[in-house]
């Protein structure tokens, strides 16, 4: 990775995705704009153009319409300047799953998770070629905690923690950093959108510390990185509870509580 590779953003019309456009141009990074609203788009490049200097494209494309993800997918495959890829577009949804219509499950689920790993897979190819580059996928705690009551949203994020972790074993030693991002509650519209009032929720993260700290996660190589989370011990314990339950894994032979009396 060059300081003048490109950065390709997902969801870099607000939120956290704006953050990284604004954080990677200071960098000196030429960008790759992704988002449905073209107005927000052309003030950030604009403005970040201004500011610094950088090259900034908008490419206004809704992911969950296979025609508009199919150009971004394109320009992934096309473009050997982007060598860096932000898979940060997503949506939340509210409520109880037996309240959620069909159609809005199966949207979200298409937004966090098919664009996302069709995006990595446009690209990856090309990177791993080059033995260069990385792949952020912005994950989310709620991946981890059933608990929390968001079912398919933590679903979907669940599914962005186990790729990342399986393309980082794939993509590492051919030289391109696979980094997953889980945020906690962080200051930006993905509430309203979903139809929380923020004002209901406890404190929230700032998305400028939150995406700073996601980079300095991305300076560090770090696969897995959890702003939110305080004592990193106890992600090394749930990772190494992980590995020793693969390693009494016996193919072969049933365990002993499922074994039926001959
Ligand atoms: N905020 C949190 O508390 C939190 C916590 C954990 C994880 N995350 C994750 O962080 C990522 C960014 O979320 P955020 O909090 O920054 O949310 P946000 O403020 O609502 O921004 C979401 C971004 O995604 C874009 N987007 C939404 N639907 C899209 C679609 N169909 N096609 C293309 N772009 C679309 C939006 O732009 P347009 O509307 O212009 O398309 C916007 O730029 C998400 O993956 C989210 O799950 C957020």
């Amino acid at each position: 990775m060059t300081s003048q590779s490109t950065v390709l953003i997902t969801g870099a019309s607000t939120g956290i995705g704006a953050i990284y456009a604004q954080r990677f141009a200071r960098r000196g990074h030429d960008l790759v704009l992704v988002a449905r609203d073209t107005t927000r788009l052309e003030a950030l490049a604009a403005s970040l153009r201004e500011e610094t200097g950088v090259a900034v494209d908008i490419l206004p494309a809704d992911l969950t319409l296979p025609s508009d993800l199919a150009a971004v997918e394109a320009r992934l495959r096309e473009d050997a300047k982007i060598e860096i890829l932000i898979n940060n577009a997503g949506a939340a949804l509210s409520g109880q799953f037996i309240d959620q219509s069909t159609d809005d499950v199966a949207r979200l689920v298409t937004l966090n998770t098919t664009a996302l790993v069709r995006l990595a897979s446009a690209i990856a190819p090309r990177l791993a070629q080059a033995g260069t580059g990385a792949i952020v996928n912005i994950g989310s705690v709620v991946g981890l905690a059933p608990e929390f009551g968001m079912s398919v949203y933590g679903a979907t994020k669940a599914f962005v923690l186990f790729l990342s972790q399986g393309l980082s074993l794939e993509l590492t030693p051919k030289g391109v950093f696979v980094q997953a991002v889980l945020p906690a509650g962080t200051r930006t519209e993905i509430w309203q959108r979903a139809g929380i009032d923020i004002n209901t929720l406890a404190d929230l993260m700032s998305v400028d510390e939150l995406v700073d700290a996601a980079l300095v996660g991305f300076d560090r190589r770090e696969l897995v990185t959890i702003p939110p989370l305080h004592d990193a011990a106890h992600w090394e314990a749930l990772n190494g509870a992980r590995l020793g339950l693969i390693s009494d894994l016996r193919q072969a032979q049933v365990a002993e509580r499922y074994q039926v009396a001959p």
